[in-house]
C-alpha cells in the first residue's frame, strides 16, 4: 500500500510517562508526534475562555470547529496563541477530563487527530489512541505506573514549569481523573486487546524506550 503510515500508540493514565516516552520514541524514529491530551486540553481552555456551557453541545461543536491547534517547536499553539502553560494548570486539567467525557467533543476531535498520521510514521500519545483513533496501529503500548509515582512525577513536572501544587492533592486529583477517564461511557481509558502493557514505576525513561524499541 503506497499511503500506509505506520503508527505506534502509547496510551495509559495520567503521569505514567507517556509524554516523555512518546517524545523520545518519535525523536529516535524521526516520526511525527501527536500529544492528543494537549488537543483535549486546548479544547477545554477554549470552552472556558468562550464560557461555553458543558450541556450546550452545539456551542461546544462550533467552538471546537473554529479552534485551530498546532504544535510548533514543542509549543502548543491554539488560535494563534501559545497556550503551552495555560493548558497545564490543575483547573484546565479538571475541565479537560470533563469535556473529554462528552461524546460530541470526542467525535469533533477524531479526524483532527487522525490527520497527524503522516509519512514516515506517527507516535500517538493519549487514552484511546489504540482503541479508537488508530485501531490498526502497528504497535500499541499501554503504559502504567503506581498512583504515588504518577503523582510525584506530575508534581515534579508542574514545579519545573513554575506551577505550584500540593503533592497529596495532586495524587487525589489524578485518582479522581483516572476514575472519570476509565469510567466514562465514551472511549474509556483501557488497554486495547492487542496492546502490550508496561509498568514504568521502577523503570527509567531510557529503559522503557529500549523495551518498546525491542518490539519494533
Ligand atoms: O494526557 P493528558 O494528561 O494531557 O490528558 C488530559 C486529559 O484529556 C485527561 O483527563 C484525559 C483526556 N484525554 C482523553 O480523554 N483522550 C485522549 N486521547 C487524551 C487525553
Amino acid at each position: 500500500m503506497s499511503n500506509y503510515v505506520p503508527v505506534i500508540t502509547i496510551d495509559g493514565p495520567a503521569g505514567a510517562g507517556k509524554g516523555t516516552i512518546a517524545g523520545l520514541l518519535a525523536k529516535r524514529l524521526g516520526w511525527h508526534l501527536l500529544d492528543s491530551g494537549a488537543i483535549y486540553r486546548a479544547a477545554a481552555l477554549e470552552t472556558m475562555k468562550q464560557c461555553v456551557a458543558l450541556n450546550d453541545s452545539q456551542a461546544i461543536i462550533d467552538t471546537l470547529n473554529k479552534m485551530d491547534v498546532c504544535f510548533i517547536d514543542g509549543k502548543v499553539i491554539a488560535c494563534g496563541e501559545d497556550v503551552s502553560l495555560a493548558i497545564r494548570t490543575p483547573e484546565c486539567a479538571g475541565m479537560t477530563s470533563k469535556i473529554a467525557a462528552i461524546s460530541v467533543v470526542r467525535a469533533a476531535l477524531l479526524e483532527r487527530q487522525r490527520a497527524f498520521a503522516a509519512s514516515p510514521g506517527l507516535v500517538a500519545d493519549g487514552r484511546d489512541m489504540g482503541t479508537v483513533v488508530f485501531p490498526d496501529a502497528k504497535l500499541k503500548i499501554f503504559l502504567t505506573a503506581s498512583p504515588e509515582i504518577r503523582g510525584e512525577r506530575r508534581f515534579k513536572q508542574l514545579s519545573e514549569q513554575g506551577i505550584s501544587a500540593n503533592l497529596a492533592t495532586l495524587i487525589d486529583e489524578i485518582a479522581a481523573r483516572d476514575e472519570r477517564d476509565a469510567g466514562r461511557a465514551v472511549a474509556p481509558l483501557r488497554a486495547a486487546d492487542d496492546a502490550i502493557t508496561i509498568d514504568s514505576s521502577r523503570m527509567t525513561p531510557q529503559e522503557v524506550l529500549e523495551m518498546i524499541s525491542s518490539f519494533l
